[in-house]
């Protein structure tokens, strides 16, 4: 394709999400999930159309979201304590206050003996638990946005952190919107999965996902409607990735 040359990323998404919801969105690479995100959070802007928060149009930043990107982003010049304070700091609690609360979040996620350390000192997973609680530990955020965060973990860290992530989240009342290209992850989190067509994204199928919570993240295999739900999602995907590859294939 030519260089900027005007190209559309998305068309007719339509997608209301409730309150407290846990939704994931799946779909092929470059299909216009982070962008959707980015949407979200008043980072972009769309062409066409509007994006509601509350009622309300997006049209700046939107302070009432939480973003956790694909990169952890986090402060190198700052411990993980300091990391996890900084959202808290940016909203004007005291010192004693923040920190307390900042030390809580690491210990939940069993980080208590950690929390003096660099990022540079931490794991992966490690850090990416500092960047989930970082979002979680500000209570003014009532959406949190996260883009593939566990995308580069081994599947061992993987499932320790969605059991993590799903104990932080429920019983919070917050919404979570989610993407993942992992079909058994977007499941095990999540009360409905939004799949998306190939580029320019649209939203195709979006599907309940009833299994009981709370979800036994390790055996979420063994769950009863797991084999259905799972069968569906990858028939709404496959046609898409194929679609993908036969595309590039041809380009
Ligand atoms: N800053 C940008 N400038 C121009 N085009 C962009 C920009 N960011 C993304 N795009 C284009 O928008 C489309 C959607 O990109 P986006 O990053 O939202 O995809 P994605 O679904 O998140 O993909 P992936 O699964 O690979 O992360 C792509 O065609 C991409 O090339
Ligand atoms: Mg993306």
């Amino acid at each position: 394709m030519a260089r900027g040359k005007a190209r559309t990323a998305l068309r007719n998404v339509d997608l209301t999400i409730q309150r407290g919801e846990f939704v994931c969105l799946v779909g092929p690479s470059g299909c216009g999930k982070s962008t959707v995100l980015n949407m979200f959070a008043g980072l972009v802007t769309p062409t066409d159309g509007t994006i509601l928060h509350d009622g309300r149009v997006i049209a700046d930043v939107n302070t009432r979201v939480g973003y956790v990107t694909q990169d952890d982003n986090l402060l190198p010049w700052r411990t993980a304590l300091g990391n996890v304070e900084l959202a808290l700091e940016c909203k004007g609690v005291g010192r004693a206050a923040r920190r307390e609360r900042a030390f809580d979040y690491l210990a939940r996620v069993g980080l208590k003996g950690s929390a003096e350390l660099y990022p540079h000192e931490l794991s992966g997973g490690m850090r990416k638990r500092v960047s989930i609680v970082r979002t979680l530990v500000d209570d003014s955020v009532d959406v949190i946005l996260m883009d593939e965060p566990f995308g580069p973990l081994d599947a061992q860290t993987r499932l320790v952190l969605q059991d993590e992530l799903l104990r932080l989240w429920q019983g919070t009342g917050r919404t979570i919107v989610f993407v993942t290209h992992d079909i058994v992850e977007a499941i095990t989190l999540s009360d409905r999965i939004a799949t998306f067509t190939g580029v320019p994204g649209s939203i195709k199928q979006v599907r309940d996902v009833t299994l009981p919570r709370p979800r036994d993240v390790f055996h979420i295999h063994e769950t009863p409607g797991f084999a259905t739900i799972y069968d569906a999602i990858w028939n709404d995907l496959r046609e898409e990735l194929l679609n993908e590859r036969g595309s590039d294939a041809g380009a």
